[in-house]
């Protein structure tokens, strides 16, 4: 840990076990930390188990001024910070479930009872905090074992029945740590497949979410294929090997933060539009990523207006601006063969960002007096500069000058009978 972690967080641990240990508690360092640790791939992402009151802990470490508080919940979970870390602290606790899906019954347990609720024998170890054993990792599944042995492996087979969201958190960790299922875990997994159905569309959501932040998420989204996962959540994709060679093609042209987007994008582009919004309704989708999606399809039906050689880039730019930039990014990926695919890169790398150099208050400088007439010749600005009719600040000013004067001439001419 000392090797591996940031002091202030190693201080802030410390401080949360000596005061569990005065109030005869004991604290644990637990799940995706202690695997990374072992792994010796740094996760600054502490989650602490306190066998005893963890929200009193972290109230009174707050109190004498050592962390700020920044949220404690139901179920006796609290997550402090000190500098830029942040950690979590949890009373140790013991799950029932009512019935498959449900969500469980939480109850205070021991740290056995808390790591026996866990998903993986990989995420299931802990390391004790306390003065007396510092240090000494409690393994009652084989997490070690199994970490040298690269596989991720249920604790009990009625895992993937006490919540199927493992099924999507196994084939993570797999593709993301290079692992393997444990062969009776990839039985139990496919056993279970149908368990899926009692998962609600937000934990699934919250899931695929997770999938598509990871680094490469086409190695999971193709394992989920593969097993007949995403068939089984309505995401069904075509295609063998595709998946891999658009991802990476998204990591090219979308911004990090932007990628989870365009991915989810890029996964429904065979669909049809009845599929997709059987989809949204079962992942119960927000807006910005139904309607990224929603207009993914519409383009992709009305891209035929743009398969034609050399289209105006104004004509271009006023059939794409409709719609949400991972709907033209994705377009742009699926279409790369085909001549639309000009306009729509042109668009992305260049008409999206083009504006006029003149705004209203130039325009009223010039004489031009706010309105819809204004409004016309601010439209025809940006037309011409897309098309490459004006490029200086001084031919927008003519521009503008002319199409005002043109307006004008248009108003005082006699109407002819
Ligand atoms: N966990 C679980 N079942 C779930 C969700 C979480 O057993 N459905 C447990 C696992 O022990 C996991 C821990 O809660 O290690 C913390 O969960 P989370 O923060 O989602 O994952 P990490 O293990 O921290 O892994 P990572 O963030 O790297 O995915």
């Amino acid at each position: 840990m000392e090797e591996h972690l940031p002091l202030p967080l190693l201080e802030l641990a410390r401080q949360i076990s000596t005061r569990a240990a005065g109030r005869d508690e004991r604290a644990y360092l637990v799940g995706g930390a202690v695997r990374d640790l072992l792994l010796g791939s740094p996760n600054l992402d502490l989650d602490l188990v306190i066998e005893g009151d963890a929200v009193h802990l972290a109230q009174e470490l707050a109190e004498a001024g050592q962390a700020d508080l920044l949220a404690h919940h139901r179920f006796g979970t609290a997550t402090l910070r000190c500098g830029d870390h942040t950690l979590d602290v949890a009373t140790a606790r013991k799950e029932t479930y009512a019935h498959p899906g449900a969500l469980p019954e939480v109850t205070p347990g021991t740290i056995r009872d808390d790591l026996a609720r866990r998903d993986f024998s990989i995420n299931a170890m802990a390391v004790s905090l306390s003065p007396h054993d510092h240090g000494e990792l409690i393994d009652l599944y084989g997490g070690r074992t199994d970490l040298e042995q690269r596989l991720v492996r249920v604790l009990h087979p009625g895992s993937f029945r006490d919540d199927a969201t493992r099924i999507l958190r196994g084939v993570r960790y797999e593709q993301r740590l290079g692992f393997e299922l444990e062969a009776q875990t990839s039985g139990l997994l496919r056993r279970d497949l149908h368990m899926l159905d009692t998962i609600s569309g937000d934990r699934i959501r919250h899931e695929l979410e997770l999938i598509l932040n990871e680094r490469e998420p086409e190695h999971a989204i193709q394992r989920l294929s593969d097993l007949g996962v995403l068939t089984r959540i309505g995401l069904a994709v075509e295609g063998e090997g595709e998946i891999a060679e658009v991802f990476r093609k998204a990591r090219r042209m979308a911004e990090p933060e932007q990628l989870p987007a365009l991915y989810l994008c890029l996964l429904i582009y065979s669909r049809t539009m009845q599929q997709l919004e059987a989809l949204i309704s079962r992942l119960n989708m927000p807006t910005r990523p139904s309607r990224a999606m929603r207009d993914t399809l519409r383009l992709k039906n009305s891209l035929g207006l743009l398969d034609r050689p050399s289209p105006r880039p104004s004509e271009v730019y006023d059939l794409l601006k409709e719609y949400d930039t991972p709907a033209v990014q994705a377009n742009a990926i699926a279409w790369e063969t085909l001549p639309a695919h000009g306009s729509l890169d042109l668009f992305l790398t260049n008409l999206r960002h083009v504006r006029p150099s003149l705004d209203g208050e130039d325009l009223k400088r010039l004489g031009i007096p706010p309105g819809p007439e204004m409004g016309a010749i601010l439209r025809a600005l940006h037309r011409a500069k897309l098309d490459g009719e004006v490029v200086t600040e001084a031919d927008e000013e003519r521009l503008a000058l002319s199409l005002r004067a043109a307006d004008d001439a248009a108003k005082t001419e006699p109407q002819k009978e």
